[in-house]
């Protein structure tokens, strides 16, 4: 019931998106703006409701509450990339379990890698190209390239068994312009880019892993290196669009690409902020598949976008 009050609301903060092929912004993804503006809405007293049990619980209670909580996401991730018509996704790739994080600063994720050959990879090298750095599981971008034809989509990211699964699904789906990478974007986007023929017209850092520890932060993926290495190849009027639902990690990026404001970048000014600045929806009018699981349990993503001077 409240998922159905709550499209309600959603429905009256319909907004047009970045990509012009993207006819409709997932409803999700106004579930935070909607919220922002109506932080007392009865849709999100009754979707609060929901998600958070008063009565003291038992083990076994929480339990359950915590599993539904788990599968109403995982279903509604499920219906985000729909469109796909994937088979439904299956924890098990290649027989060994995706490990939930990697180090990205272990020794073998270090190594430089060499650029591929674009023109084997794309069947039109010289097109506008997106390049989502933290895929995960890639569908996200996946979508993206096929409802986007002439132009090109690289997704980065460094769990070898979600790049390849990525890569079999495009396959799938015939998409000869999407491809997938397992390497480390803070050592290798720069060499990456530097021979792509097309311009870059897009990037996008979607809920980084958050690495919360104060000694960990160097393995976060916005890094000096990495924000040096966007601005330097971003085309003009190129977008960057990042996001994550840890709000800290979210001042900690916008802190890092704000340094270059009104030098290299200003701030998109098509999308509406709050007042501290946030961007209230999603750009692109597709959520990230974290952004669906956070969005779906009631939690907050900030927004940051930018373009390129
Ligand atoms: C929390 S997931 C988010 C996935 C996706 N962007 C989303 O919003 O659903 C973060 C992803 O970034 C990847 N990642 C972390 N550090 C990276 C790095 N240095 N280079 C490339 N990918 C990285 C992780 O393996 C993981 O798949």
């Amino acid at each position: 019931m409240a998922l159905v009050q709550r499209t309600g609301c959603w429905l009256n903060v319909r907004r047009s998106c970045e990509f012009s092929s993207c006819s409709r912004l997932a409803s999700l993804v106004l579930c935070s703006r909607a919220r922002q503006h109506h932080p007392h809405h009865s849709d999100f007293i009754a979707c609060r409701s929901v998600h958070t049990e008063s009565a003291p619980a038992s083990e076994n209670s929480k339990a359950t509450a915590s599993s539904s909580k788990h599968l109403i996401s995982s279903r509604q991730i499920e219906l985000t990339f729909a469109e796909l018509q994937l088979k439904p996704i299956q924890e098990q790739v290649g027989g060994c379990r995706i490990r939930q994080h990697v180090n990205p600063l272990k020794a073998s994720l270090m190594a430089p890698v060499k650029s591929p050959k674009w023109d084997e990879i794309f069947s039109d090298c010289s097109r506008p190209l997106t390049v989502d750095i933290g895929c995960g599981s890639g569908r996200f971008l996946l979508v993206l390239a096929k409802r986007n034809s002439s132009e090109n989509f690289l997704g980065i990211d460094i769990r070898a068994q979600l790049v390849d699964r990525a890569k079999l699904w495009a396959e799938e789906l015939e998409l000869s312009n999407a491809h997938f990478m397992t390497t480390n974007a803070t050592v290798n986007l720069n060499s990456l880019l530097s021979t792509y023929p097309g311009p870059l017209t897009y990037v996008t850092i979607l809920c980084p892993d958050p690495h919360f520890k104060q000694r960990h932060h160097k393995r976060r993926v916005v890094q000096k290196q990495l924000v040096d290495t966007v601005l330097e190849h971003l085309a003009p009027r190129g977008k960057l669009f990042v996001q994550s639902d840890v709000k800290e990690v979210a001042v900690d990026m916008r802190r890092q690409f704000d340094e270059h404001l009104g030098v290299r970048l200003v701030h998109c000014g098509s999308f509406p902020r709050d007042s501290a600045g946030w961007v209230l929806e999603n750009p692109l009018g597709l959520p990230s598949e974290r952004e669906v699981h956070v969005l779906t349990q009631g939690g907050m993503v900030y927004r940051s976008l930018y373009e390129r001077i």
